[in-house]
């Protein structure tokens, strides 16, 4: 067993909420993410309701999925929606230049999506073609979508393709990395492209709220120029970052499985950057918007690894182990920490691409560890964020530091407290004493997300290495709850 930490948490002084968005997926036209891996077709001999897997939206539904991000990524800035509209079997088959260089026969379009999310329950985040399209399309698609029944041209198209009442689009993305598959372009340009494509893009029915490509990773000027000359008008600014453990060249991210250590240890150090964007990217948007009306959206973030043996390096397939885990549960807590800025996220990506939640092979699915971390936080949707102070032993690998522990807590909706515990140390136990300032707690119950390996992970034959488990060992007395983290474990706890 290693030292202990302390954690103090503010009950009594709630902070802003959790919202539910911060749980958002990402869905791209990219390799099986979404065919096969969501949308299989009506006749397909898959179990599907209306064409879409039945499993998958399932297993979707019962984490909650709170918004859905689509249709890219980099495919949206070379997306033209009437592609996607109509007869099936009219609509044109392209190259997916980005994504492996495969047919796309734009089976799945707007209509599509749309009745996706619809069943899911989740609200809609549509990124619209800036890169190369032009306001005037944006602008239709946006009409295409939300114009109220039996108003204009293209409402009546929508009810002869089959829809008669109008969508929300909850988020409107204007452009995707415009400052790099989006267009290459510098931050003004981009602001200036942004303001004017934002200009004719007026919802007929719904809040429409209005995301800007953002920087990645600490690209400090992209924001500061986007704050300056775009701020006034948008209502969103989008960060994205991905973990990698050798994050020196693309061309070498590292496994997803069999890594040593000094991996497990990069990759857990390398995630924790995502703090010291969000404050940085939110100190420069203070300055523009003191009222923090502006969120940062990090719409796209997770791993990304070398692709798996064997696999079409343009799909972006990777196993996902308890490794995955444990950044999409500190990841989680650090939005949290953020409440007050970080109102939406979006996880990249849904199934079988990248840090997905559900894997798909043919008929078999399997729910990854990232997805049970999605379960276990599923009381964060809409909470209320509590303060926490944390002081934590460290842990060291090579020359790596950092803090063993890292948690985050919330007052659910009803009205209990939930904390997460997480402990990166693969080695050693670590005891916490934590104490609920100014309630007292008589109940405490748990879950533990944990395996032998550090590489554990599920498979369409072993489908239960890494599920989450009951969890009795933490006591309260006195008003102090004491709890050992095993190594590399995640711990929710409800106190009531
Ligand atoms: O998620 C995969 C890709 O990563 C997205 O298409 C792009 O926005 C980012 O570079």
């Amino acid at each position: 067993e290693g030292p202990a930490a302390t954690v103090t948490i503010r009950a009594d002084e709630p902070g802003p909420q959790v919202h539910p968005d911060v749980f958002g997926q990402f869905m791209e036209h990219l390799g099986t993410g979404i065919y096969g891996g969501v949308w299989v077709g009506e006749d397909s001999p898959i179990p599907n309701d209306s064409g879409y897997r039945s499993d998958v939206l399932q297993a979707l539904r019962d984490i909650k999925v709170p918004m859905v991000r689509w249709p890219g990524g980099c495919f949206a800035d070379e997306y033209h929606w009437r592609d996607g509209i109509g007869a099936p079997e009219n609509r044109p088959v392209k190259i997916n230049t980005n994504w492996g260089g495969v047919n796309e026969d734009n089976s799945f379009g707007t209509h599509e999506f749309m009745g996706f999310a619809e069943r899911l329950g989740a609200r809609t985040y549509v990124s619209a073609n800036i890169g190369s399209g032009t306001p005037a399309e944006t602008s239709q698609w946006v009409e295409y979508m939300t114009a109220p029944a039996d108003t204009t041209v293209l409402a009546k198209e929508r009810e002869e393709n089959g829809r008669r009442e109008p969508w929300t689009v909850d988020y409107l993305g204007i452009g995707n990395e415009l400052w790099g598959c989006g267009g290459n372009m510098r931050a003004e340009y981009a602001a200036d492209v942004t303001n004017r494509f934002i200009t004719f893009a007026k919802p007929g029915t719904g809040e429409m709220l209005k995301i800007a490509s953002g920087p990645s990773d600490a690209n400090y000027d992209w924001t500061e120029a986007m704050m300056k000359i775009s701020g006034p008008h948008i209502d969103g600014l989008a960060l994205h970052f991905y973990t990698r453990p050798r994050d020196e060249k693309w061309e070498d991210k590292g496994p997803a499985l069999g890594f040593p250590e000094s991996e497990w240890a990069s990759t857990l150090d390398h995630t924790q950057q995502m703090d010291e964007y969000i404050t940085r990217h939110s100190a420069i948007m203070d300055r523009y918007d003191p009222e923090k009306r502006v969120m940062l959206a990090v719409d796209e973030w997770g791993t990304w690894y070398d692709a798996a043996p064997g696999t079409n390096p343009g799909f972006l397939q990777q196993q996902n182990s308890l490794r995955d885990a444990m950044v999409a549960a500190l990841n989680i807590n650090i939005f949290t920490k953020h409440a007050e800025r970080v109102k939406m996220a979006a996880i990249a990506q849904m199934v079988n691409v990248l840090q997905a939640m559900l894997l798909t092979d043919g008929p078999r699915m399997v729910k990854t560890p990232t997805y049970h971390v999605f379960d276990l936080y599923q009381p964060w949707q809409g909470a209320d964020s509590l303060p926490v102070e944390l002081d934590s032993p460290v842990y060291r690998m090579d020359d790596i530091s950092i803090p063993a522990v890292s948690v985050s807590a919330v007052r659910g909706a009803d009205g209990a407290f939930h904390v997460a515990l997480v402990n990166v140390d693969p080695n050693a136990a670590h005891p916490v004493g934590l104490r609920l300032e100014g309630v007292d707690a008589a109940r405490v119950t748990g879950r533990i997300l944990t395996a032998s390996q550090m590489d554990a992970h599920n498979t369409f034959d072993n489908p239960g290495t890494v599920a989450p488990e009951p969890f009795g060992g933490a006591k309260i007395s006195g008003g102090a709850i004491s709890v050992t983290l095993p190594p590399k474990s995640i711990v929710v706890l409800q106190l009531r």
